[in-house]
């Protein structure tokens, strides 16, 4: 076992940090109090080719290993989740279906595109009656003349407001869950989609968020990414990805609450010393190290499994889990460590705090990586009503 990172790793990692640093981290804040989307940002993570680094090169990607891709994520999850949101969709879940399960003329139409930051993409899957039993949604596919009706709706879906192009997940069959889902490649400028902004949120406050309406919405039968059927195992495939996408930017939390907390407890001087003087303090400190370095550890492992070719369903939930609920309390720690500071936005974790609070729910909550784990170490589904 080799836990070191190779030299282009280490120089991946540095150089993704030195671009946080120097474009992402200022940003933040303002982007934040103005919950402005912003789509230069968005840009300048493609041209740093940030926006598609584990796709292959031929399709415009970087072609980098997934615990390259990783170590990118963390370092954007630091500087700001919102940014690291529009990395972890655009890459994990779009592009890499794309990639995936697309046709080569598919792939030609919009990986080059996507990967640049030209054009943006969505993952319409979730629906207002659909989150954790994404099986059971509801938009529907009818077939028509030479192609496909959409209609329906989609909720909560990042980036939904300036996307080129949406994964819809469609219901073929009524009554047939998972087995009559089909995934279609559907332009926003088509006639009857609408997108409409969610505003509101407790974070990713500089993160877009919308709804997305299908009405008649007619697509052609090249549009359809995988065949009938395979809906579920695109959205299935996508978000073994993008769970680990998201699971990378809440060790970049944990990182960053860790580096925040230690240089205020040692400027910051109570009682006529520094407050990391202080046992209490250093212990909210040796905690948010742990976490951030388990953490770490639990999204390597799951890169390196995807690296190999080998399944890594359970480690990405694994990391998932850890690294989302760590990056939680690391955020709720670090404003203890910086006291009434902690509590504006003159430093980061109160950011942190209600940027990482999303990450448990989406992508997979919590309770689902845990019933995925559990399923795995049982045999035995707790999941209703499939088994
Ligand atoms: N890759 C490929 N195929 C997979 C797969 C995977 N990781 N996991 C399951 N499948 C396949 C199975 O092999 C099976 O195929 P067969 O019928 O041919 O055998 C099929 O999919 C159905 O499998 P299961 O019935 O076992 O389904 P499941 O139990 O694995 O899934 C669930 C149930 C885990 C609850 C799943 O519905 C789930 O993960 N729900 C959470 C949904 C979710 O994460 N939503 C996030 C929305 S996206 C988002 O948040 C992004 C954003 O923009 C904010």
């Amino acid at each position: 076992m080799n836990l070191e990172l190779t030299d282009e790793q280490r120089l991946i990692s540095e150089t993704a940090r030195e671009f946080v640093d120097r474009e992402v981290v200022d940003r933040a804040r303002d982007n934040d109090r103005a919950e402005k989307f912003d789509r230069e940002l968005a840009s300048m993570l493609g041209d740093m080719g940030y926006l598609g680094a584990p796709v292959a090169e031929a399709h415009g990607g970087r072609g980098l290993d997934h615990v390259s891709y990783g170590l990118i994520v963390e370092q954007i999850g630091r500087g700001d989740s919102a940014a690291r949101t529009v990395v972890s969709v655009q890459t994990s879940l779009v592009c890499g279906s794309i990639e995936r399960w697309g046709t080569a003329e598919q792939k030609q139409r919009w990986l080059p595109r996507l990967c640049s930051g030209e054009a943006l993409g969505c993952f319409g899957l979730t629906e207002p009656d659909t989150g954790s039993d994404a099986a059971s949604l509801r938009t529907r596919a009818e077939p028509s003349d030479g192609g496909w009706v959409l209609n329906g709706q989609k909720m909560w879906i990042s980036l939904g407001n300036f996307a080129e192009v949406a994964l819809i997940f469609a219901q073929t069959e009524p009554g047939s869950g998972p087995k009559g889902l089909a995934c279609f490649l559907v332009p926003t400028d088509s006639a009857g989609f609408s997108s409409q902004e969610i505003h509101g949120k407790l974070g990713l406050r500089a993160s877009d968020t919308a709804s997305l309406a299908l009405d008649g919405v007619e697509v052609p039968e090249d549009a359809m990414l995988g065949g009938i059927g395979d809906g579920f195992k695109v959205a299935m495939s996508a978000l073994d990805s993008g769970r680990y996408s998201v699971a990378a930017g809440c060790v970049g939390i944990c990182d960053g609450c860790v580096a925040s907390s230690v240089s205020y407890a040692t400027e910051r001087r109570q009682f006529g010393v520094p407050i990391a003087r202080f046992q209490l303090v250093q212990e909210l400190i040796a905690d948010m190290i742990v976490k951030r370095d388990a953490a770490r550890l639990l999204v390597w492992r799951a890169g390196m499994l995807k690296d190999e070719g080998k399944p890594s369903t359970i480690e990405t939930s694994i990391a998932k889990l850890y690294a989302t609920e760590s990056a939680v309390e690391c955020a709720n720690a670090a404003i203890q460590v910086h006291g009434g500071s902690g509590y504006v936005d003159d430093h980061p974790v109160e950011r942190y705090l209600r940027d990482a609070r999303v990450t448990t729910l989406y992508e997979g909550t919590s309770q689902i990586q845990k019933l995925i784990i559990g399923r795995d170490a049982t045999g035995i589904s707790a999941f209703l009503p499939y088994e």
